[in-house]
């Protein structure tokens, strides 16, 4: 049989048997309505407690009821952005956000700058972290949110997430990060960090897809952006209950952040190695994104003088799978705006491919896709215009 390897767990991971088993009697067994007062609804109910208490615990929120389920990282960025921007609009319409974001909240923002808010986009230096005196210098008196990820998905480079929240609250702003790639890969701590809201995904960390959920902080104001059911997550995030889906979560964020050092240094080993075969079989490529404050489960690399999307799709017949930028934009032929932030030019943006690791990848493995990338590189630099030596 062909060998399959997968190398886009950015994009996705599969659900692991623990959460599957979390998730199984949901479907058939405990499968009332959560806003149900009967037994069944009860039951249903206690299983969307149990799980917010998990996350609750995942990123050491002080209370449970400051966790909001929602359909996903997308949604929760939407919601933070247009929630807090529409509720604290009479103290100012001005948010401060980073170029280099995902676009689940640059279309957000694209969406208060068609209401009539301002928003100012951060440039960021060449390893993709947010410069601090230019935040310092945006901040204006009707600047009522800023939202910076926390680690960035084509990249991986994490940000100085701690110091962004304190230059936020000085100035009596509050503050919101993507932590949809951070969860797993490194410690959330949103009471030490001195987060406000905070956005979750549960299938990048082996958990269901259409789930994920939103921290807020008590008494952060706050507009819902859903409307129907008004007992539904306190009125502020209303439709039934995904209880599968939810409790699916809660397992997976309980195991990825308990199992979150002893991961990391697996997928850092394995990431080494990677890099170190890479450096003895193929030339003229370069990583981008943080030299070492970066998520050591992402890889970005530009093979100089070739297309990112035709290794994908040679690696792809060879049975391995990785990305070109986000998963989102794979799609597209443009060169990705997060590189594009970081000064990186179209030719070198263009060669990009992201490779994501996870746990259950081998050196054997390794060993087989740094064959198939010296193999595809080599090829395709054959019929390329460009020579790879001159960029
Ligand atoms: C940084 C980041 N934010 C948000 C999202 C969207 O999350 P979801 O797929 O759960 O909607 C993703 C998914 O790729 C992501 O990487």
């Amino acid at each position: 049989m062909e060998r399959r390897i997968y190398l886009d767990n950015a994009s996705t991971t599969y659900v692991s048997n623990d959460v599957l088993t979390e998730m199984l009697p949901c479907f058939n067994t405990i499968y009332g309505n959560a806003g149900s007062i009967h037994s069944f609804g009860r039951d249903a109910m206690a299983i969307v407690d149990r799980a917010r208490d998990r996350v609750k615990e995942a990123i050491n929120a002080q209370k449970a009821n400051e966790i909001y389920f929602t359909s996903g990282g997308t949604e929760a960025d939407n919601w933070a952005i247009l929630g807090v921007a529409h509720a604290n609009a009479n103290r100012g319409k001005h948010i401060i956000t980073s170029q280099i974001e995902h676009h689940a909240v640059l279309n957000a923002c694209a969406q208060l700058e068609k209401e009539g808010f301002e928003v100012t986009y951060l440039s960021v230096d060449e390893y993709g972290l947010v410069k601090l005196p230019d935040l310092l210098h945006e901040i204006r008196k009707d600047t009522t949110l800023i939202s910076i990820m926390a680690v960035n998905n084509e990249v991986g480079t994490i940000q100085n997430i701690k110091a962004i929240a304190k230059i936020a609250h000085d100035y009596g702003i509050l503050f919101h990060t993507d932590a949809v790639q951070a969860i797993g890969s490194i410690n959330i701590d949103v009471q030490d960090m001195e987060i406000d809201l905070l956005s979750m995904s549960a299938h990048k960390i082996h958990g269901p897809k259409g789930v994920g959920a939103l921290y807020v902080k008590n008494g952060v104001r706050i507009d819902p952006i859903t409307f129907g059911g008004e007992n539904q997550e306190r009125g502020k995030r209303s439709g039934t209950e995904n209880v599968p889906g939810i409790a699916g979560f809660g397992k997976a964020i309980e195991i990825a952040c308990r199992n979150h050092i002893i991961n990391n240094r697996k997928i850092k080993t394995i990431r080494e190695y990677f890099l170190e075969k890479l450096k003895e079989k193929v030339e003229y490529f370069q990583v981008n994104g943080h030299p070492h404050q970066k998520s050591n489960a992402i890889l970005n690399i530009s093979f100089y003088g070739i297309e990112g999307e035709s290794i994908m799709m040679l690696l792809d017949l060879a049975g391995i799978a990785v990305s070109t930028s986000s998963a989102c934009t794979s799609k597209s032929l443009l060169p990705s705006h997060v590189l594009k932030a970081m000064g990186i030019s179209d030719e070198i943006a263009q060669g990009s491919v992201r490779f994501s690791f996870g746990t259950n990848i081998s050196k054997s493995d390794v060993d087989y896709v740094v064959d198939e990338i010296a193999k595809v590189v080599a090829k395709l630099r054959a019929i390329s215009p460009i020579q790879a030596g001159r960029l």
